[in-house]
């Protein structure tokens, strides 16, 4: 069993075919379904709100995983939540109530994340460290799929694994943008226990999902 989940984000997908490629993915292996909510606020994009984690709920088994690129999502984590979301993330910029946020997650039941973009420090966690279920480290600046991963994120996921072990926790380091069959063996090593994977990666034209797949797993065993 692989070790290291992967997690294809599926705004980098091909929705004219959304429920064939979930279900290649999940026979490719992958663990996770990575679904990015964008506000065109917090972020320039307009993306997959909870309607589309809806639809897709009866379609697979894989965990889903909502990423929420939004300002003040609010009331918004009732609605991932209801949508069938097993984890939501939410970031610490935009959210001046972060611990609230977190709670509320929490005690829906479903695992509750933080996301840092690649400008803001992990000390910003301090507080709500010890309840995460996930921290997510953006190796881009989130908007779009297809960027190119900053290194910077490496020495992230290396405090963030050291502090995990000084404190004795047990959050999931996720790792979201620019992943490839070259940056997945750095972030491996550096950590990350979740691989979101788009245009990089996974969703290539012309590739089956199957072999895009199976040439992150290749890297990652490297
Ligand atoms: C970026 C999103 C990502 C994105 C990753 O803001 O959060 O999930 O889709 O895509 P790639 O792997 O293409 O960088
Ligand atoms: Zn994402």
């Amino acid at each position: 069993m692989p070790t290291t989940k992967l997690a294809p984000s599926l705004i980098a997908a091909d929705w004219s075919r959304i429920t064939r490629d979930i279900t290649e993915l999940a026979e490719a292996g992958c663990e996770w379904l990575h679904f990015d909510a964008m506000d065109g606020h917090f972020v320039p994009n307009l993306t997959l709100g909870p309607m589309f984690v809806e639809a897709l709920r009866p379609h697979s088994k894989l965990h889903f995983d909502a990423h929420l690129m939004l300002e003040n999502v609010g009331d918004r984590i009732d609605e991932f939540v209801a949508a069938g979301a097993d984890s939501i993330t939410v970031h610490v910029e935009g959210n001046p109530h972060l611990h609230r946020l977190v709670w509320r997650i929490k005690d829906s039941g479903r695992l509750a994340g933080v996301a840092l973009n690649p400008g803001t420090p992990v000390a910003a966690l301090d507080a709500v460290l010890p309840v995460l279920d996930i921290v997510l480290v953006m190796s881009v600046n989130p908007g779009f799929s297809g960027q190119k991963f900053l290194p910077l994120a490496l020495t992230k996921m290396q405090e963030l694994a050291r502090r995990r072990a000084e404190l004795g926790l047990n959050f999931l380091i996720e790792v979201d943008g620019g992943m490839s069959p070259q940056s997945a063996p750095l972030a491996g090593a550096a950590g990350a226990d979740v691989l979101v994977c788009g245009a990089s990666s996974i969703f290539l034209k012309g590739q089956a999902l199957a072999d895009s797949t199976r040439a992150m797993r290749e890297a990652l065993a490297r």
